[in-house]
């Protein structure tokens, strides 16, 4: 059957043809399972910023390059909604919490994470960060080998806890929890997109995993009333807040916007800190100039402030360039409520619209040769990311744009300062390629690397000229 092409006079998103891996019943969404960016980018090379996908039977548009991003992250959640397609985490969150609400009740509810995300909020944490990259890697012992997105992962979720749910809960963070969060990401899956409530083991499992988490935390949040201390964390900040009718949130509620919390940053900024470590790794040439850097920020000083990390541009860029080629959530996607207007098309109602951050990273008419692995194309005069808004879009944008970039930026510098700082190390697994099979988009593991620990006074600044020529990059 001829697909059509036009609705109410406007032309649709022209429809990807038969890619590799199209198959009858499931069209495109086999291939962009399998091999996402390659789909992605045959649409983009065949239609340009606005291409349409079938997804057995989802008609879904593609929206990439600046233009097209800003449209997409200005509509309105009257007409894109975030809600809609979401939704599949209400089990994990709650009812009544995020995308079981109205967007206003939605917006009202994340606004009450704003207080703890909050500059001098930051710098508190930034203590937080000194000690628990402290006492974790001093697992390490002075040499060995470990899997690097394993420890980021794991550094991240105490740092979480710590931040999230304070300094008792983190110390008694026993395996129960790490189990129970266990439980809950593995209820995250593609059955739970289109029908989380199915009687599967999995879900048993993640809604009882909820259930014992709520029971966790009011059990927490009761002691320290009784108690009448007080912390600086993100449960703090919840117990302090009230909506605009002033009524206090519910205790469901507030586990709830912890688990947002949770869900949101604590598993992208260790795929990020990972990737980060691994890029620097496989280009050697980077070292030098990230440890001078550290040397002349932090001399001697064995903890960092925020400051420090702010006043590190070279480690910023490494970062940036991270984000940019491996950005954790490379898929953005929204339901199409009313019909949505772009240049010369329709977007109708019913449809999905997809914003891919892993697409729009790539583009050739933003990014010098997208393909190199190159932090100084954000440096001045190049700044290649500040040509037009929208190029970088690893938090999104608009009004979905993520609440806790700052937190999650300040983080990942901070755990890959860290580790660059404190460790010797060397990628031992072949180079590792992004692993597609979940939510959040991490390096295939294995990626082990080997460490010996610095002594401080050996941070050996290696010469970057000769290892940028060994690396063929001219400096
Ligand atoms: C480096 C780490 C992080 C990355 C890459 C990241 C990425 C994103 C992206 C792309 C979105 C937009 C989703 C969309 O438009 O569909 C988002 C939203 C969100 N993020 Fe993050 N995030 C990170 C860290 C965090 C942290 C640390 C928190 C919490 C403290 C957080 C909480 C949220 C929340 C609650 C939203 C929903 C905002 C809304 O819909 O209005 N994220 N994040």
């Amino acid at each position: 059957m001829r697909e059509t092409t036009s609705y109410e006079g406007k032309k649709l998103p022209p429809m990807l043809g038969h890619s590799r891996g199209y198959v009858p019943l499931l069209k495109h969404a086999l291939a962009l399972k399998l091999w996402p960016l390659g789909l992605l980018g045959d649409g983009r090379k065949k239609h340009g910023e606005v291409f349409g996908l079938d997804l057995a039977g989802q008609k879904t548009a593609v929206f990439s390059g600046p233009a097209a991003n800003e449209a997409y992250f200005r509509a309105p959640d009257d007409q894109f909604s975030a809600r809609e397609v979401y939704k599949f985490m209400v089990p994990v969150f709650g009812k009544g919490v995020v995308y079981d609400c109205s967007p206003e009740i939605m917006s009202e509810q994340l606004s009450f994470l704003l207080p703890a995300l909050k500059e001098q909020r930051l710098r508190t944490y930034v203590g937080y960060f000194n000690e628990e990259l402290d006492r974790y890697f001093a697992g390490w012992g002075d040499e060995g080998t470990a899997d690097i997105y394993t420890s980021t992962n794991e550094v991240t979720t105490f740092v979480a806890g710590r931040c999230l749910l304070g300094k008792d809960f983190r110390d008694n963070m026993s395996a129960e929890f790490a189990a129970l969060y266990h439980d809950l990401q593995a209820g995250i899956n593609l059955f739970a997109f289109y029908a989380p409530h199915l009687p599967l083991p999995a879900f048993r499992k993640r809604d009882r995993a909820r259930e014992e988490i709520v029971r966790l935390v009011s059990r927490m949040m009761a002691e320290r009333r009784k108690s009448g201390k007080t912390e600086e964390d993100f449960t703090q900040t919840l117990m302090e807040a009230h909506y605009k009718s002033g009524s206090a949130l519910p205790d469901s509620e507030i586990a709830g916007l912890i688990l947002a919390a949770l869900f949101g940053g604590q598993h992208t900024s260790a795929v990020l800190s990972a990737w980060a470590i691994i890029e620097a790794l496989r280009h050697p040439y980077l070292l030098g100039p990230l440890l001078a850097e550290q040397e002349s920020v932090l001399g001697g000083r064995r903890t960092f402030a925020i400051e420090d990390i702010r006043t590190m541009p070279v480690l910023e860029r490494l970062v940036l360039e991270t984000e940019r080629h491996h950005p954790p959530l490379i898929m953005l996607m929204r339901k199409v409520l009313r019909d949505f207007h772009y240049k010369d098309f329709v977007v109708p109602a019913g449809w999905l619209a997809m914003a891919s951050p892993g697409l729009s990273h790539m583009l050739p008419d933003t990014f010098d040769r997208p393909e190199r692995f190159d932090p100084e194309r954000f440096a001045p005069p190049r700044e290649e990311h500040k040509k037009a808004n929208y190029t970088m879009i690893t938090f999104g944008g608009g009004k979905h744009r993520c609440v806790g970039m700052a937190f999650g930026l300040l983080q990942v510098r901070s755990v890959v300062a860290y580790i660059l700082r404190h460790f010797d190390l060397e990628l031992v697994s072949r180079s590792p390629s992004p692993d597609y099979s979940g939510f959040v988009v991490g390096p295939t593991q294995p990626c082990l690397v080997r460490y010996r620990r610095r002594k401080q006074a050996q941070i050996a600044v290696p010469n970057d000229r000769s290892s940028a020529k060994a690396e063929g990059i001219s400096a």
